[in-house]
């Protein structure tokens, strides 16, 4: 089965009931395009945004859920909670959870199947630290993330990786062509579909950079922070999959 290439953005805790113009902006690129498009907004926004987009075939997403579907946990928000606001995905373990809320492999495992239970794709993000890297410990520290955040019956699951360098989030720095190509092929060897499982890359994708790294045979789409706040700048990034599409000269 081939892999749909997926542009997914995540807005972060960025954006008002003032940016739901840009799903319309964002429209005819979407249009055009045979790539599946995902927004994840603030979850202050997730309803709105999903009638905002409503039989656009545009997505949303939510950018984190609790690992349980319900209880006495203040301030948190559950899987099947994004579900009814529209969600049809959620974004778990992304690396400034993982910093600020010290989040672990494990709980992270816990919220990928959490999400699953409630119908919604985990996108499982994964990625090494700058000091990992110059370590050449890259791929290996990559693979214990997948072996302890992936779903404990992951085969056959609708499952989304993202790979995205620490050091190359909301930096403006990106992975070269080689090593994203050298990850996401060591990704796509620990997985347990590995010919149907999408995988993103994230870090610092910009209208500039994004034909190059969607031109990746392991690279199923991005996971887009800062350039997805700007429709003309995502719209940008969709356009260029149509590229990954065309045969190389
Ligand atoms: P960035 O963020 O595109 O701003 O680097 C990517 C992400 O954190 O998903």
């Amino acid at each position: 089965m081939a892999r749909r290439t997926l542009i997914a953005g995540n807005w972060k805790m960025n954006g008002s009931v003032s940016s739901l113009d840009f799903f319309d902006a964002i429209a005819p690129a979407a249009r055009n395009s045979q790539a599946e498009i995902l927004i994840c907004p603030p979850s202050t926004l997730l309803y709105q945004a999903a009638q905002a987009c409503a039989g656009s075939g545009i997505r949303v997403g939510g950018q984190d859920c609790h690992a349980r579907q319900s209880g006495a946990h203040t301030g948190d928000i559950s899987a099947p909670m994004l579900r009814e606001a529209g969600a049809s995905h959620v974004i778990v373990g992304h690396s400034e959870r993982r910093a600020d809320h010290g989040e672990t492999d494990a709980l992270v495992r816990a919220k990928s199947e959490a999400a699953l239970e409630a119908g919604l794709v985990p996108v499982i993000c994964v990625g090494e630290t700058r000091e990992e890297r110059e370590a050449g410990r890259a791929v290996e520290v990559v693979a214990s993330q997948l072996a302890g955040s992936l779903p404990e019956k992951s085969r056959d699951m609708p499952l989304v990786i993202a790979y995205e360098p620490v050091w190359a989030i909301g930096t403006g720095l990106t992975a070269s062509v080689d090593d994203v190509a050298n990850m996401h092929s060591a990704i796509r060897q620990c997985l347990p579909d590995p010919l149907t499982t999408c995988i993103l890359y994230g870090g610092s994708v910009k209208p500039g950079n994004a034909a190059d790294l969607l031109g990746l045979d392991d690279v199923d789409g991005a996971l887009v922070g800062g350039a997805s706040l700007k429709s003309i700048d995502f719209s940008a990034i969709i356009a260029a999959v149509s590229r990954k599409s065309e045969p190389l000269r």
